[in-house]
């Protein structure tokens, strides 16, 4: 763990200067208007309101969502609560509340459920101002959704079970099929954790097709002791030594660590892997759509963007002023798949349903 160093990816790091402000200007006080004599005049408009409250859909962990809402609590005076859930129950709850939806903003998990949740008409696109900060391959052009952060997929290691089963920490994805690691695999279902999709997606796109990746998922199986709800859990499945190997993603696995599961050591494949632009959007019909703009301004600041690695969050940032943990893992050192964002979220759907027929259900 201690020889993972900070680097950001070549395309974390363009060079813009301009740090965008956090929140729009207040609103100009109205002057006072003379009262007509005569006819009533036309009403004069006035000010929006200011947002009193806003509710957050957050993806990443429950401590990133406490320190975020808090400190746009503070900064902006607005209300700010969040329910966390995972990508993919993140997508049915949209779903299931689309004619009366509870949040306002789903900010975190993977581009491809914002894809998946565009595709089902749950967003609705927005451009802030300080999109103009983030590359342009880490958001959607008409402002579906855009990038807060980027992290690869790897393989989050117990050493202590390793050793004790003789086998070395994986550098493939066929290092998982060794039967020595029969019910030592754990990973997320495909269907509720945007983690798991990452991680099916990554098959598609190396194997070269859908029925290739399920072939390889089919094996895989054969070693999993456990497809959890959450993408990082199986990290702390095999932080306390219940697995040998967790799939998950590189920062969670170093949050875990850093956290005291000091067994725990990353690697990654050598064929290639996968990785997430955690996306930030505004949703359809949201109660609190002022609100929820001044969030998404907010969270593509340099300054929220610093917020994650106090919580031991390393993903890294999209903000290119943003400064970076050097507990974050180097991108560049590590070989990424193509991975196609839009490909993936518009094929969630018709996959995560094949992995519940052919593989398994859903945890409830
Ligand atoms: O734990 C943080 C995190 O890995 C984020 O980087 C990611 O976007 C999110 O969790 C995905 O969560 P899930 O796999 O539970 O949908």
């Amino acid at each position: 763990m201690k020889s993972l160093k900070i680097l950001i990816a070549p395309f974390v790091v363009p060079a813009l200067l301009m740090l965008a402000a956090c929140a729009p200007a207040p609103a100009p006080t109205a002057a006072p208007v003379a009262q007509p004599t005569a006819a009533p005049a036309a009403a004069e408009p006035t000010a929006a309101p200011k947002p009193e409250k806003l509710t957050v859909l957050c993806t990443p962990q429950e401590d990133w969502c406490q320190a975020m809402t808090k400190a746009f609590e503070e900064q902006t005076g607005i209300k700010t609560s969040y329910v966390r859930l995972s990508s993919g129950e993140s997508l049915a709850k949209l779903r299931a509340t689309k004619d009366n939806p509870e949040f306002s903003v789903w900010w975190g998990g993977p581009a491809d459920g914002f894809v998946a949740a565009a595709a089902e008409d749950l967003l609705e696109p927005y451009v802030s101002p300080n999109a103009a900060d983030i590359p342009a391959a880490q958001k959607d052009p008409n402002g579906i959704w855009t990038g807060v952060y980027v992290g690869a997929l790897g393989f989050c290691s117990n050493k202590d079970v390793l050793a004790q089963l003789g086998v070395e920490k994986p550098n493939s994805w066929d290092d998982l099929l060794d039967p020595k690691l029969k019910g030592q695999v754990a990973i997320a279902h495909p269907a509720s954790s945007g983690t798991a999709y990452t991680a099916v997606w990554t098959q598609v796109t190396r194997l070269g097709g859908i029925d290739q990746a399920f072939e390889y998922l089919k094996q895989l199986h054969q070693n999993v002791l456990q497809y959890t709800k959450s993408g990082s859990a199986p990290g702390q499945m095999a932080g306390r030594g219940e697995v040998a190997v967790a799939v998950i993603f590189s920062h969670d696995c170093v949050k875990f660590a850093d956290e005291g599961m000091t067994a725990l050591e990353v690697s990654f494949p050598e064929e290639g892997t996968g990785y997430e632009i955690g996306g930030v959007a505004l949703i359809k019909n949201a109660p609190e759509p002022e609100a929820a703009k001044m969030w998404i301004d907010w969270v593509l600041t340099a300054q929220a963007q610093e917020i994650g690695p106090t919580v031991k969050s390393y993903q890294l940032p999209t903000n290119p002023n943003a400064k970076v943990s050097e507990r974050s893992v180097k991108l560049s050192e590590v070989k990424l798949v193509d991975y196609n964002f839009d490909e993936a979220g518009k094929n969630r759907k018709a996959i995560t349903q094949r992995f519940e027929d052919e593989i398994t259900v859903a945890p409830q």
